[in-house]
């Protein structure tokens, strides 16, 4: 059966591999939107980003763009140009988009789609700090009860954090976000660090992706190369982690995946803001929320991302 599902994103090049992903896989993944949020960079690169990623691919006329919170619910954005560079997407000069975003306001955006679906058809996938979709929530406040689930990137376990020694950058950057998120009761499913971690962009990948050819291959061939650099410097890593991707991923090939159905609760006191405190020996009584997932099958991700990252492109 195929999914129905809207990408919120605050597109680094991660981000977008994740939802052209989506869209080379019309025979699993129906994407309804695509919503921005200020995250990574400020909202108008964020969405500006994710226009391009859809023209470098000619599919600005499949999936409608809508921009949503500039910041975070309560807090000043952190945004993250050390890491993706002033525009979030330096390492390669994409074009200027010709298309703009379509009207409306993300948050509301996400309301309409959900509820004017049958019930619990509609996956949102969430690639970025969770303001929109908190801000969704508490606009319908029957939204959670009508999703499928929410698939996300962010958190970690026993990872630690890559903002802070206990945070992940989505969680960290709105934790009051998050918090309302994860109490909503809708299923969730949760790729932290610890999983991201282990999927790393190393050459032999990367040459692969390039292999594939094309304009688009050979752009996030570049893009993610110059991540990697970042991230290899800064980790000590063998390539970049490649985190959103696996938000796609899990829709396609769970299977890829190993984790536990656990209780996470945000913490949004200063010292461990952000931090998703992960009950993983339920050693409490609280509700079980979440999957998380802390093992994956790298080459068996990497295949796919490259499979259908390729297959994005309409020529
Ligand atoms: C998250 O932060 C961003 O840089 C990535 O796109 C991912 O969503 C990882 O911490
Ligand atoms: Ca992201």
């Amino acid at each position: 059966m195929v999914k129905s599902i809207i990408v919120d994103t605050d597109p680094s090049p991660d981000d977008a591999v994740a939802f052209l992903m989506a869209l080379g896989s019309p025979d699993e993944i129906e994407l309804l939107a695509i919503t921005t949020v200020g995250g990574n960079v400020p909202l108008h690169h964020t969405t500006r980003n994710a226009l391009k990623a859809l023209e470098l691919v000619g599919r600005q006329a499949d999936v409608p763009v809508y921009a949503g919170a500039a910041g975070p619910m309560v807090r000043t954005l952190e945004t993250a140009e050390y890491v993706h560079g002033e525009t979030g997407f330096e390492g390669y000069d994409l074009p200027e988009p010709v298309a703009t975003a379509s009207d409306g306001f993300a948050p509301d955006k996400i309301v309409d789609l959900v509820m004017s679906r049958p019930e619990k058809t509609v996956t949102l996938c969430c690639l970025a700090p969770l303001t929109n979709i908190a801000l969704a929530m508490a606009r319908e406040p029957r939204l959670a009860a009508r999703l499928e689930g929410i698939v996300l990137m962010g958190g970690a376990r026993s990872e630690g954090g890559n903002v802070t020694p206990a945070a992940e950058y989505n969680i960290y950057v709105d934790p009051e976000a998050a918090k309302k998120v994860f109490e909503c009761g809708a299923p969730i499913v949760m790729i932290p660090l610890d999983c991201t971690h282990t999927a790393l962009t190393q050459k032999p990948r990367l040459d692969k992706l390039r292999a594939m050819g094309g304009p688009h291959m050979a752009a996030f061939y570049h893009l993610l190369e110059w991540n990697k650099r970042f991230d290899e410097k800064a980790w000590g890593m063998d390539g970049g982690p490649l985190h959103d991707p696996t938000v796609t991923a899990y829709l396609l090939k769970p299977e890829l995946f190993k984790g536990r159905l656990v209780n996470v609760e945000i913490s949004c006191d200063e010292l461990t803001r952000g931090m998703t405190v992960v009950d993983w020996h339920s050693v409490t009584n609280r509700p079980k929320n979440a999957l998380v997932l802390t093992e994956i099958d790298a080459d068996g991700y990497f295949d796919l991302v490259i499979e259908r990252l390729y297959a994005a492109r309409k020529d």
